[in-house]
């Protein structure tokens, strides 16, 4: 989908208008905003006649639409509610944004002219509000089409073009040109959640990693099992052992802040496929497992946002990527692993992987780089899914401030996060016969006691909070069984919003 922006011309006016649908707003209440009056006035009030036999009331993502209307150069026009003018932010114009794009969509319009003015009482610059109904509606034109080879012209998204009509072009353009850097850091996200896992593999995923941000000045560093091996990532290693498929570190820095400055550091879990090992998953639960890597992809399209628009930070993104599969070679329960921290780890369930790549990739990030903050990304647990369903990510920390700020981002962007407690009490049920610590805690609380299996691996002095996106990471879109196969590119909004409100000089 193509997104430009441009000065109003009149509605009745030929030329640009003439292909595609006229989009116009009214707020709570059903009051016409000035581009809609003007436009109902050019249609001879088709469109005042076509509110008085809907049921519009002007609430948010409302449609009435008038088809074909006389003495305006429009293939139809829609006038779309904006709800309450207070409550309106940029969040809610990207859900508007999205809405407007599927509606037409629907049409089979392949072109539309957005002409929505700032209500009254809202908060909201004019050029925001074309920027952020942009935003929406680009991320609404994603699309995972590869594999498919019949029907295709069912599955296409013909809305191609998206013109916002507003009176500040320069500030709009500008206020699109850094969403537009979030949309293909989400979209790249995406892509790497849906792509299967006999494509996607460790090896592949880094070269993807390599290929999509080289070109944009982000340093990437691929660590192999010979180095990892040398460097003692025993247990990011252990998960490895039983796929014929290399694990790999890939270490990715933008550095765009001051050479004085520290980094941030995301870390991700990349687990591109995760059979639960020889704890062999059910088949049921092993479906969606490709996409237990989406921390690593939130993490690698975060990279890619922050220097497609070259944000003033120095950042790090570190993702372990690995294989959990069964063979006569894998990781067995009862296995004891020594960690890169020094600490040992008797696994008693395979299926317990993710921990495993974290302690390390975390140990690696913390020593490495002395960052200001680390904040891991995982689809660690289904015990999160069930204590938090598919609205909240849960977010552990050991810094309240950290977690406020993720929390706020959260909130600004639409991607919402809800703490859940770290307690010494929990760090008792992890506790190991045999070694320093078992890689699964007891029958209840199985998100905390992953979070507190984390925290061994936190040094001192670390800001850390670790995101449990299992629920949020993927969502079934319009299939009913939930077979969960639909990359969300969670997080990356939030990650960049955070690095804008508080890190970006
Ligand atoms: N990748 C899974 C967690 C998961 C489950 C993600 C459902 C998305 C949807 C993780 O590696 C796992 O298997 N966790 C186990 C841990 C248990 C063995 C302690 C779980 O949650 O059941
Ligand atoms: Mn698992
Ligand atoms: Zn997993």
């Amino acid at each position: 989908m193509q997104i430009s922006f441009a000065t109003p011309a009149p509605p009745s006016a030929g030329g640009k208008a003439a292909e595609g649908a006229r989009v116009v707003g009214a707020v709570d209440g059903g009051a016409l905003l000035p581009a809609a009056v003007r436009a109902d006035k050019a249609a001879g009030g088709a469109l005042t006649r076509a509110v008085k036999v809907s049921a519009f009331k002007g609430k948010a993502g409302q449609f009435v639409e008038v088809p074909a209307p006389a003495g305006i150069r429009a293939t139809r026009l829609l006038l779309v509610g904006l709800g309450k003018p207070e409550a309106l932010d940029e969040k809610g114009l990207e859900t508007l944004g999205a809405q407007i794009a599927a509606r037409i969509q629907a049409s089979g319009d392949r072109a539309a002219f957005f002409e929505l003015d700032v209500p009254k009482g809202c908060k909201v610059k004019k050029s925001a509000l074309a920027a952020h109904l942009a935003f929406g509606a680009r991320l609404r034109s994603y699309k995972f089409d590869k594999y498919r080879t019949r029907d295709l012209e069912q599955f296409e998204k013909t809305l191609a073009k998206v013109t916002l009509l507003t009176s500040d072009v320069a500030a709009a353009k500008k206020a699109y040109a850094g969403l537009q850097a979030v949309a293909e850091g989400i979209f790249l996200a995406r892509d790497l959640v849906n792509e299967p896992p006999n494509v996607l593999y460790p090896a592949e995923f880094a070269r993807r990693a390599r290929a999509a941000l080289t070109k944009l000045g982000v340093k990437v560093e691929v660590l192999g099992e010979a180095e990892m091996r040398r460097q003692g990532f025993g247990a990011l290693l252990g998960v490895g052992e039983g796929s014929d498929r290399e694990s790999q570190l890939v270490v990715m820095q933008w550095n765009g802040g001051r050479k004085s400055q520290k980094p941030v550091a995301f870390v991700g879990k990349g687990v591109c496929f995760d059979s639960g090992g020889l704890s062999l998953k059910p088949g049921g639960a092993m479906m969606g497992m490709k996409g237990d890597m989406a921390g690593a992809a939130c993490v690698t399209g975060t990279l890619l946002a922050l220097a497609s628009r070259k944000a003033g930070v120095n950042a790090v993104g570190v993702i372990g990527l690995v294989e959990n599969m069964p063979s006569g070679g894998a990781l067995r329960p009862d296995d004891v692993l020594k960690s890169l921290s020094g600490q040992t780890i008797e696994v008693l369930n395979t299926d317990a992987e993710g921990r495993l790549v974290l302690a390390d990739a975390l140990t690696y990030t913390q020593r490495r780089f002395h960052p200001r903050f680390v904040i891991d990304l995982a689809t660690l647990t289904g015990a999160i899914v069930a204590t938090l369903g598919f609205e909240h990510a849960g977010v552990f920390s050991n810094d309240d401030q950290l977690v406020a700020r993720i929390t706020a981002a959260g909130r600004h962007t639409g991607e919402r996060v809800w703490q859940l407690p770290l307690d010494p009490f929990y760090d008792k049920m992890i506790k190991s016969k045999i070694a320093d610590m078992k890689n699964i805690g007891g029958p209840n609380s199985g998100a905390i006691t992953a979070a507190q299996f984390l925290k061994r691996f936190i040094e001192k002095d670390t800001a850390w909070a670790h995101l449990d996106i299992a629920g949020v990471a993927w969502q079934d879109g319009e299939q009913k069984p939930a077979i969960p196969s639909w990359g969300t590119g969670w997080g990356v909004r939030l990650l960049n919003r955070m690095v804008i409100e508080h890190y970006e000089s």
